[in-house]
């Protein structure tokens, strides 16, 4: 406590905000939960991300930015261990994330929830049916628990009565939601979201947004979330880093107020007066 109080008058004396304060004293003082060590990931020759360094801290909520094909989403499948590695290793939790050749990631896959980009629901399965099936790939638990996991997580996401439906009878912004609350079945300690947003309306993404800070909030779950909107990163993401394409890798890693003020980097200063 008393560590947090004095780290509260340094960061607010130089001026940081509270959420910096939190995110740095995480950084510091917490072993990270996803390590990317040097990892080199290509697709047959074409090598996407090289030499890739990353850490990501419990209970931090990074946003990956970058243009479009630069390897947010290969980096992104390749933390969850969906991807072979030319190079570099993984570790979730402590432990090395085997490979896809080495038989993948089933025993991470219960720690990790994720909403990919094309956020897939099975069309032909209602919305309980849909958010069940982790649960029963997942775990031996019996049927009448299940379903009471399921209405739980209908209602965190705020779609209680709608166990029924099937994903063709909600809107987008609905079916966003409902594929979070997959995504959440097997209370995962980490979330990765690929593009929550992408075809939403400003105030049902604002809505979303609340949905995943107050899951980061009140539940301690570590997010990764990939997002072109830079009004859905000022309000939920702590840190940021930026990957570029033709670098293969990651070209700044900051605050959002941090890397709006780069000045000597035209592809960080270009990315930001574009998103303005
Ligand atoms: N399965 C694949 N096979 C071959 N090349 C791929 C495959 N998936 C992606 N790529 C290539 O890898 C590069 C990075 O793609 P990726 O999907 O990671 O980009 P991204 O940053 O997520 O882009 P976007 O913002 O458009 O989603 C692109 O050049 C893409 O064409
Ligand atoms: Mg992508």
């Amino acid at each position: 406590m008393l560590f947090l109080l004095c780290c509260s008058t340094i960061f607010l004396v130089c001026g940081f905000s509270e959420k910096d304060m939190m995110t740095r004293i995480a950084g510091i003082t917490n072993s990270p939960l996803i390590r990317a060590s040097d990892i080199t990931v290509a697709y047959g020759d074409e090598i996407i991300l090289k030499n890739v360094s990353l850490d990501v801290y419990q209970g931090e909520i990074l946003a990956i930015l970058g243009r479009s094909g630069c390897g947010k989403t290969t980096l992104f499948r390749a933390l969850i261990g969906l991807l072979e590695l030319k190079g570099g290793e993984i570790f979730v939790d402590g432990e090395k994330c085997p490979s896809i050749v080495e038989g993948g990631p089933k025993d991470l896959m219960k720690k990790i929830g994720v909403l990919f980009q094309s956020g897939a629901l099975f069309s032909s399965m209602t919305i309980a049916e849909n958010i069940a099936l982790p649960l029963i790939q997942y775990s031996s638990l019996p049927h009448e628990l299940i379903e009471k996991i399921v209405a739980l997580r209908l209602a965190e996401v705020g779609l209680a009565g709608h166990a029924q439906s099937f994903p063709s009878e909600l809107s987008g912004g609905m079916q966003k939601r409902a594929a979070l609350a997959r995504a959440m079945a097997l209370d995962p300690k980490m979330l990765f979201f690929d593009e929550p947003s992408a075809g939403l309306d400003p105030v049902t993404s604002a809505e979303l947004d609340e949905t995943i800070m107050a899951i980061n909030r009140e539940l301690g779950t570590t997010i990764i979330v990939i997002t072109h909107e830079l009004a859905s990163v000022s309000r939920i993401a702590h840190r940021i880093i930026m990957l570029d394409g033709q670098e293969k890798g990651i070209i700044a890693e900051g605050t959002l107020a941090e890397l709006k003020s780069v000045e000597n980097d035209k592809r960080i200063r270009d990315f930001f007066a574009v998103l303005n």
